[in-house]
């Protein structure tokens, strides 16, 4: 993010805001990670590869029994992926998608003829602590949840986030309706606020400041 906290600018078209060593970094998580998840929104308008983009990093994911690439992730209320998306086929990963009943029947066997695993929840959106335990029979112990600013809110509300890594560059995008770290439905009082520890700062030859957090546990 910028340091006025925003993840794109107003115009939403994915906005450059990493350094070079920032995308290693982020390489070397995806690389770590059984899954990566974005929001629908990025889904749907960025179409992201969400591979990791280093070989000698995919090598050693292959050495540990690993497939290549993390399992991706998409949580949309309506799964209007395209059947040639980047998404779906980049890197060969397994690819999951929690969606809605929103979704039409068609699409869903489109999404499927191409071998995504499709669920489809009962409610108005994706029910999140269900995809959770979903991933977990899946497999996946540990997820990297790459944004945007909805799902994030909403994965930290539901109390279902462990750390939050953060890397902040020298920029300022401003602007009311650009993207933040955390968005959504928001919380009104401060003393409802999600409670994080600070884990660990570090300063980049580059400008940017790398803060790692753990979050508190929730009050019920
Ligand atoms: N700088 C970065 O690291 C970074 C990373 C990723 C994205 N981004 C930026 O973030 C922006 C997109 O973020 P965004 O906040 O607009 O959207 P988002 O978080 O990517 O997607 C949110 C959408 O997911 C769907 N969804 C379904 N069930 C949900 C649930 N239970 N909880 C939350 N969402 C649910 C909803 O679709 P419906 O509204 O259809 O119900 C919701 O609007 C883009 O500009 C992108 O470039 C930046």
């Amino acid at each position: 993010m910028t340091l006025d906290g925003k993840i794109d600018t107003f115009a939403r078209k994915g906005s450059a805001i990493s350094s070079p060593r920032d995308k290693a970094r982020v390489n070397q998580l995806r690389a770590e990670a059984d899954a990566v998840m974005v929001g629908g929104r990025t889904l749907l308008d960025e179409d992201p590869k969400l591979t990791v983009k280093s070989e000698a990093l995919r090598a050693e994911r292959i050495a540990r029994g690993l497939p290549a690439n993390p399992l991706k992730v998409g949580v949309v209320s309506e799964a209007n992926v395209e059947s040639h998306a980047e998404f779906l086929h980049a890197g060969g990963s397994r690819v999951v998608l929690f969606t809605t009943s929103r979704t039409a029947k068609d699409q869903l066997d489109l999404l499927r003829s191409q071998g995504a695993d499709v669920f489809v929840h009962a409610g108005e959106r994706v029910d999140l602590p269900q995809a959770m335990n979903t991933l977990a029979e899946l497999g996946v112990k540990r997820l990297m949840v790459e944004g945007g600013a909805i799902i994030n809110f909403e994965l930290l509300r539901l109390g279902l986030v462990d750390e939050v890594h953060a890397f902040v560059a020298p920029m300022i995008f401003g602007g009311q309706s650009a993207p933040t770290l955390a968005s959504g439905a928001g919380l009104e009082r401060s003393a409802d606020a999600i409670s994080l520890n600070l884990l660990n700062t570090e300063t980049w030859e580059d400008g940017g400041v790398l803060l790692t957090y753990s979050v508190k546990q929730q009050r019920g």
